[in-house]
């Protein structure tokens, strides 16, 4: 059986049933993976034509035709054509579980605190990144790294859901000191640093966390892309972060940012309305960008369409689908 692959134009030999993450390894061929377990979605392929067996395959289909496959959980099986993206952007960071020590444990805003963690070997991992944290038996939740791997600790934003089963007890049951496991890193929606056109990132909420490490991952790496982010909130009193977004604004001048507040009224500092209107607005072309996008379900597919009809191409729009649990 043949599978040829794109855009590298590859051809390789494989038995019926053979795993394509496998193959594409034993191949050389430039293909993300993190997880081997069908979770972080990083190893991501689309078929072109032939027949593949996938996750989609649970009520015994097969992908074809432009249908996306997890390349670790899908095996080829006849002739076919695979797609690889962006295969000078891979990134391979297995997935682990390490354990880790509390640092700090403080306030960003009323109801988001900062976890700092020390493991007990490096984690390895790209910037926008995300890990599960296991605070304690069946107390586990799905955080980004809001640094780099570079970093002497791991920071965590965390927003405390009220009546949340695990948020709503973190107050009282973390402290420095406290230990914890993590098992990452996780997720696709990574910074990719061959592109040098223009960014856009968008963030509402503690979405905030893998935006920053994506954008000081880019500007302190002396990426002279122009970056832009959008910074939504309900009110004033929802922000935070604004201390991080001021350094790295002072310190490049290729970065600035707008904060869009949705429920308040006229603020001179502060654009009104929702992040999907400044992006309307302020952003009619967005054709060779790269978008990365972190907050709300709603919030993300609704920037993810606006972004599509000005011209961005769907490939190039990067987000982990987070939602929300207390
Ligand atoms: Fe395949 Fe994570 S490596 S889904």
């Amino acid at each position: 059986m043949e599978v040829r692959i794109k855009p590298i134009n590859k051809t390789l030999t494989a038995a019926t049933g053979t795993s394509l993450l496998d193959l594409l390894r034993d191949n050389e061929v430039p293909v993300s993976y993190s997880c081997l377990s069908g979770r972080c979605g990083t190893c991501r392929c689309k078929v072109i034509s032939g027949e593949v067996k996938g996750p989609i395959a649970a009520e015994g289909r097969l992908a074809s035709n432009g249908q996306y496959v997890l390349a670790c959980q899908s095996s080829v099986e006849s002739d076919c054509e695979i797609e690889i993206p962006e295969p000078d952007e891979v990134i391979i960071h297995p997935t682990k579980t390490l354990k880790a020590e509390v640092t700090a444990f403080d306030v960003l805003a009323d109801d988001v605190r900062r976890l700092r963690l020390k493991t007990a070997k490096p984690l390895e991992y790209s910037p926008g990144q995300y890990a599960n944290l296991t605070f304690w038996k069946e107390g586990t939740r799905a955080y980004s790294m809001a640094g780099l791997a570079e970093d002497n600790e791991l920071e965590f934003h965390i927003r405390l859901v009220p009546g949340g089963r695990v948020t709503s007890q973190l107050d009282e049951n973390i402290k420095v000191g406290a230990k914890l496991k993590l098992n990452g890193p996780l997720g696709a929606s990574y910074l990719r640093r061959k592109h040098e056109g223009p960014m856009l990132c968008i963030a509402t909420g503690t979405g905030l966390a893998p935006i920053l490490s994506i954008l000081r991952g880019a500007l302190e790496s002396g990426m002279q892309n122009d970056i832009h982010l959008l910074f939504g909130a309900r009110t004033e009193a929802d922000l935070y972060g604004l201390n991080y977004l001021n350094t790295l604004a002072a310190d490049f001048p290729n970065f600035n940012y707008q904060i869009c507040l949705s429920h308040t009224g006229e603020h001179k500092q502060y654009r009104l309305g929702l992040v999907t209107d400044v992006l309307a607005e302020d952003f009619p072309d967005l054709s060779d960008w790269r978008i990365y996008l972190a907050g709300a379900p709603a919030m993300v597919e609704a920037a993810s369409l606006a972004a599509t009809r000005r011209g961005a191409d769907m490939d190039h729009i990067y987000a982990d689908a987070f939602y929300p649990s207390g």
